[in-house]
C-alpha cells in the first residue's frame, strides 16, 4: 500500500489530523493497536480551550458539543473549605471555554471518518517505522499478515507508549519528565453536576467536580500515587471528596453509585525535538500534561493545527517552511501548557514532602491570586492557552 500520511494511531490527534488532510484532498492512513470499541472506552477530561472549540466547528466537528457542551466563562478554585476565587478568563480574555468530553469529540471523529471512508486499520500488531530519514513505509501484522504501507511522512501520534517517539535516535532525543508522588482517583456518577467546573485545595488534598453532560458527573480526589483503586469503597470516595470541599458546596452534591472508577497517575512530560526526517510527533507521542490544566486534549489538537497547516503548505503551494519550524513552533504552545499545569498541580495538592516553608508560600500564592487584579489577569491568561502562531 501506499499513500501520502502514514498516522500511527487513531486517538484523538492522529484522527484529528486525518480528518483535517482528508478536508484538504491529502491521503492519509492511520494504523492503530486497538480495537475502535477500546479506544472509545477511554474516560479523559474534556475542558476546551476557545482554540479547540473553534477547530471543532472550522471542521463541522461541533454539532453535538455546541447542543450539548457546556460553554463556561472560567474555573472556580475553593481554598480550605472556606475562600474560593473563580479564574475568570471571559472577564480577563474575553474568550470562554467548553465543558465536552474527549470520548464524545472521538466518536464524533471517527463518525466523520468512517463517512468520508477513511483507511483506518484496527488491531494492528508490532506496528515498525522504517527509513524515516529517507524513503519512509510502516509495517504491521493484521491478524497474522504482514502489511507495509510505503508514504511521504510518518506521523507519531502513538501516544505516550507508542513506538515513533522510540525511533528518534536516543542521542538526538532530550527528555523532560515530572513524576508526581500522588494519582487522581476519578469517579463517574449518573447523578446532576454541579453548576460549575470547581477545583478544591484542601490540606488532606486536592478534589475536584466537573460533568460529562446534565445527568453525568465526574469527580476526583487526590491519592497517593501506590494506592490502588480496589482501596477505594465508594463510600470511601465521597467521605474523602466531602471533607475536602465548602460545607455549601457538600450540600450540593448529589452522591450515587459509581459507574467507573479509576485512579489517573500524574506525569509532566516532554520531548523534543517533535521531527526527525519525515517523522513528525504530535499530541500524547511528544509531550504529556498533569490533568490539572486539563491541557492534554487541547495541547493534541493544536499540535494538528500547527501539523496540518504544515503538511497542506508542503502539498499545495511546495513550500517546506511550516514544517521545518513545526517542532519549535509546537514546542512554544507546548512549554506554556506545561507551566501552567505544573503551576496549577503545585498550588492544589500537597506534596508529601512538603513542610511548613513550601505551606506558607502556596498560601501566599493563593492570598495574592485573591488579593491583585494583575495576578488574575496573568493566570487567566497563562489558563485559556496561548493563541495560535501565524
Ligand atoms: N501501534 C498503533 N497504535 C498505537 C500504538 C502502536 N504501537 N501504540 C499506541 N497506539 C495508539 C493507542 O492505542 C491510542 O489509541 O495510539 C493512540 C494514542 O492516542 P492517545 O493516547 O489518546 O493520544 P492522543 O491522540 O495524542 O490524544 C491525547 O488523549 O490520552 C489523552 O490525555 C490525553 O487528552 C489527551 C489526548
Ligand atoms: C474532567 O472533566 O474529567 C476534567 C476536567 C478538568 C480537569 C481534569 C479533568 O482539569
Amino acid at each position: 500500500m501506499r499513500t501520502q500520511i502514514c498516522i500511527i494511531g487513531g486517538g484523538p490527534a492522529g484522527l484529528f489530523l486525518s480528518h483535517v488532510l482528508h478536508a484538504a484532498g491529502i491521503d492519509s492512513v492511520i494504523v492503530e493497536r486497538q480495537t475502535k470499541q477500546h479506544v472509545l472506552g477511554r474516560i479523559r477530561a474534556g475542558v476546551l480551550e476557545h482554540g479547540t472549540v473553534e477547530l471543532l466547528r472550522q471542521y463541522s466537528l461541533s454539532e453535538r458539543m455546541d447542543r450539548d457542551g457546556m460553554p463556561k466563562d472560567g474555573t472556580r478554585i475553593v481554598w480550605q473549605g472556606k475562600d474560593d476565587f473563580f479564574i475568570d478568563t471571559m472577564r480577563w480574555t474575553g474568550k470562554r471555554m467548553m465543558i465536552w468530553g474527549q470520548t464524545q469529540i472521538t466518536e464524533d471523529l471517527y463518525a466523520a471518518r468512517e463517512r468520508d471512508g477513511a483507511a483506518i486499520v484496527f488491531e494492528a500488531a508490532n506496528t515498525t517505522l522504517h527509513d524515516i530519514t529517507g524513503s519512509p513505509s510502516v509495517t504491521y501484522e493484521k491478524d497474522g499478515i504482514p502489511h507495509r504501507i510505503d508514504c511521504d511522512f510518518v506521523i507519531g501520534c502513538d501516544g505516550f507508549h507508542g513506538p515513533s517517539r522510540m525511533a528518534i535516535p536516543a542521542d538526538i532525543r532530550r527528555e523532560y519528565e515530572r513524576i508526581y508522588p500522588f494519582g487522581w482517583l476519578g469517579i463517574m456518577v449518573e447523578r446532576p453536576p454541579l453548576k460549575e467546573l470547581v477545583y478544591a485545595y484542601h490540606t488532606d488534598g486536592f478534589a475536584m467536580a466537573s460533568r460529562r453532560n446534565p445527568m453525568l458527573s465526574r469527580y476526583y480526589v487526590q491519592v497517593p500515587a501506590a494506592d490502588k483503586v480496589e482501596q477505594w469503597s465508594d463510600d470511601r470516595f465521597w467521605d474523602a471528596f466531602l471533607r475536602r470541599v465548602p460545607e455549601n458546596m457538600a450540600q450540593q452534591v448529589q452522591t450515587g453509585p459509581s459507574i467507573e472508577k479509576s485512579i489517573a497517575p500524574l506525569r509532566s512530560f516532554v520531548s523534543e525535538p517533535m521531527r526527525w526526517g519525515k517523522l513528525f510527533l504530535a499530541g500524547d507521542a511528544a509531550h504529556i500534561v498533569p490533568p490539572t490544566g486539563a491541557k492534554g486534549l487541547n495541547l493534541a489538537f493544536s499540535d494538528i493545527f500547527y501539523l496540518s497547516r504544515a503538511l497542506i503548505t508542503h502539498y499545495d503551494e511546495g513550500s517546506d517552511h511550516y514544517l521545518d519550524c513545526y517542532s519549535e513552533m509546537a514546542l512554544r504552545r507546548i512549554w506554556a501548557a506545561e507551566n501552567i499545569s505544573w503551576k496549577l498541580t503545585k498550588l492544589l495538592h500537597v506534596f508529601p514532602d512538603e513542610d511548613p516553608f513550601d505551606q506558607k508560600i502556596r498560601q501566599n500564592d493563593y492570598d495574592l491570586l485573591l488579593a491583585s487584579e494583575e495576578v488574575q489577569q496573568a493566570l487567566a491568561y497563562e489558563y485559556i492557552g496561548l493563541p495560535f502562531e501565524d
